[in-house]
Parts: C-alpha cells; structure tokens; sequence
C-alpha cells in the first residue's frame, strides 16, 4: 500500500442526480442519470466523515489533492492514479490589484500544466478501480492531455477527440504519452457525438465533463484548498473562466460539503463566470434570466478551453451564479492577448489565455462597482500560457 492509500473507511455513500434526484449506487461504472440523463454527484456521508476527519488532521499530510482522501470516492486501499496534481499556491497579487485585496490560485503547475489534472486523476482513478480497459474523451485541449497523461499512467487507452485547431501543444502533448489521438472538423460538441456514436461498438468508457460522476470530484479540491490557504474564510469573489463548467459546480459542492463538515461557516463568494465574447452561452442566458443556455453558434476564441458552445451543467452553473449573488462577464480574445502581458509584467506568470480573461473581467466588474475596494477577489488561472504559442504570434 502506498502512502496515499490512508487507513481510513470510504465515506462516499451513493451517487444522486443533480436534476431528478433519483438514487444511483456507485459500485459499477456509469455516466449520466438512468432516468433523465443528467449529470450525477458524488454524495457522501458528512456527519461520519465529520467526526473522523478533522481539518486540522490536515497539516499533516502531503501537498497533493488526495490529503482530502476521505472526501474523495476512491476506497481507502486503492493507489490513486497520481503525478502530483494539486497543492498549487495561491499568490498575492503585487501590482494588478488597484485596490482590491487580489490573489491568483495559480493552477499552471499541476501535471500537464492545467487543473484538468485534478479532475483526470480522481476520474481515472475510479475508472481503473471499476474495470475501465479504454477511455475517451472530447476536448477543447487541456482536458485530452490530461486524461492522456493519466490513462498512461493507469496503464489505460486513450482516445481523444479534438477539433482539428486545437493547440499543437495539446496535441503533441497527447500523442507522446501514447494516446490515439483523432481530429475532427468541428468544436468539441461535435467531437463528444462521435464518441457518443462510437463508444458502445468501440467499449469505451466516456470521460465527457460532467458525464461520468468524478471529474468534478477532483475539481471540487479547489474549493478545498482553497478553504485551507484562505484559514478557512473564504473570499468575497472568485472569477472562474467557464467551458463545461466542472470548477465553478465542484467548487460550490465542496463549500456545501466543508460547511456540512463544520470546517466554514455559511458565508460563500459571489461566483462570476467569465467566457470569451465569441463563445458566451452561460453569459447570455445569466442576462436573459435563463435556466439554461442555448447552443451557442459559430463559437471561436483563441482561449479554446472556453470554446464550449453547449455545457450539460448549463443548469448548475447559472444556479450556482444566481444564488451566490455573482454574475457572468464576456471578454473579447483582443483584451485576454492584450492583458496576458500585462499580468505576465506586473506579476511575472505567463497565464493561459482563459486565466487571462478573468482579468479583464475584474477590470470591468470594478469599473461597473460589481466589485468594492477592499474587497478579496481570487482569479483562477487554470493553465499555462506557454500551451498556446499561436495567440502570440502576431
Ligand atoms: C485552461 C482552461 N481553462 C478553463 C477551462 C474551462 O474549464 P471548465 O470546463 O471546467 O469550465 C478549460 C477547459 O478546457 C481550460 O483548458
Ligand atoms: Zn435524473
């Protein structure tokens, strides 16, 4: 047993969909809602979990997201599939800020260069444990490198699907650690339905966002290290570059969790979502007053992690926004390239094009007063900016 297998019981209890709420057990492999089709969520028992696992245990383990283990669905004995992901630092910003109290969760420095690591490693994890031979997945770019990085790892097949402009880097990136790599014309919409035509014929297992139970899982751990470095008082606003949406709804689910653990009280952030303005389903219907989005058509942007034109979470997401009292901001791909130097000057990281809009995105809310002075704002940069070279070019 390795030392992350931790001598403690599994806590995860069942899996409920977040829509009809109809019960699922979580012994074999599954993706959407038997009933309605709908996204699951992992539910575990809180109140044991609680009175076995105290937050201060917590020091004491290593920087890694698997120190949340009892939190997470993968059974005690079981190695993690792991490359190190997690435990990224939350950095001051020095000079970006104006006045607001701004920090930056830098998610660049986790395997593979962008928090998808997070949500692959507990998702392949569970897929190995469950008997998952094959993977696949469609994806803007981060999410295939990953999941193809983790799949080696596990000793699993990859097969990723990726709109043929893609960034080069996400693509070599998944070939060299063996994937079978397939590029289609089209967005990453379409790469999802030719999994969906293929994946019986061909016993794949879908990792699509949100359509097997534990990506989110993995992603949740923002929100939990991000309670710890915060002293467990979380901050006023956090800006979350949105595709499928995974962080933004893990993140929420964790702080409903740790406030069930007695770790937070009841104060949560005014979550925003930023997207990219040629590519901005969840803005659109935030300001229409929609529960869900529409496909968005013609979707482009150079931050391509934000080229989701349809998000399965849609609901979750603008519920998420609408009861934390946030918002939801479109930036143009001009002003993401334009601030990316900006922040690369004032605060020395070179972010992914998606971390850079929500920069731009605090410019505007302080400018519209959405934001106060004074007030702590956390910007997630979810990747690196060196994966996406082509956006500098010119
Ligand atoms: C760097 C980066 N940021 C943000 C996103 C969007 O993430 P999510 O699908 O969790 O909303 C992606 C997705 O590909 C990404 O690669
Ligand atoms: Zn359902």
């Amino acid at each position: 047993m390795g030392k992350n297998a931790l001598h403690c019981r599994v806590f995860l209890s069942h899996l409920e969909c977040t829509a009809c709420g109809l019960r699922h057990e979580w012994h074999h492999l599954q993706n959407l809602c038997t009933a309605c089709h709908k996204p699951l969520f992992a539910i575990y028992d809180l109140d044991a979990a609680g009175r076995m696992f105290k937050r201060e245990a917590l020091a004491r383990r290593e920087k890694s997201l698997w120190r949340y283990r009892e939190l997470l669905p993968l059974p005690p004995s079981v190695e993690p599939v792991s490359l190190g992901e997690g435990g990224t630092p939350l950095l001051r910003a020095q000079k970006f800020n104006g006045d607001i109290d701004l920090w930056i969760k830098d998610e660049s420095l986790n395997p593979t260069q962008s928090f998808k690591a997070r949500g692959m490693s507990v998702a392949v994890s569970m897929a190995k444990y469950l008997g998952a031979t094959k993977l696949a997945v469609p994806s803007a770019g981060n999410a295939g490198g990953a999941l193809a990085a983790y799949a080696a790892r596990a000793g699993l097949e990859a097969y990723i699907f990726m709109p043929r402009d893609t960034p080069r880097a996400n693509i070599v990136e998944c070939s060299e650690v063996s994937a079978h790599v397939t590029l289609i014309d089209g967005l990453i919409t379409d790469c999802g339905a030719e999994i969906g035509r293929r994946k019986t014929k061909e016993g794949w297992f879908d990792m699509s966002t949100l359509k097997e139970p534990y990506r989110v899982e993995g992603k949740k751990t923002l929100g939990y290290e991000l309670a710890e470095q915060c002293d467990w008082q979380l901050p006023d606003v956090i800006l979350y570059p949105t595709g499928g949406g995974t962080g933004l709804i893990g993140m929420w689910k964790a702080f409903d969790e740790m406030e069930a653990l007695g770790w937070i009280g009841k104060k949560r952030p005014r979550m925003f979502c930023v997207q990219a303005a040629g590519c901005a389903p969840i803005v659109r219907a935030f300001e229409n007053g929609n529960s869900t989005a529409a496909e968005f058509s013609e979707a482009h942007t150079c931050a391509s992690g934000l080229r989701v034109p349809k998000a399965i979470g849609d609901f979750l997401i603008l519920k998420i926004l609408r009861q934390s009292n946030g918002g939801a901001v479109a930036v143009d791909d001009e002003e993401m390239i334009r601030v990316t130097r900006e922040v690369g000057s004032s605060e020395g990281l070179f972010v992914a094009p998606e971390g850079a809009a929500c920069f731009t995105a605090l410019k505007s809310l302080c400018h519209s007063g959405k934001i106060a002075s004074g007030e702590r704002v956390v910007i997630f940069n979810t990747g690196s900016g060196i994966k996406y070279l082509a956006c500098y070019d010119s």
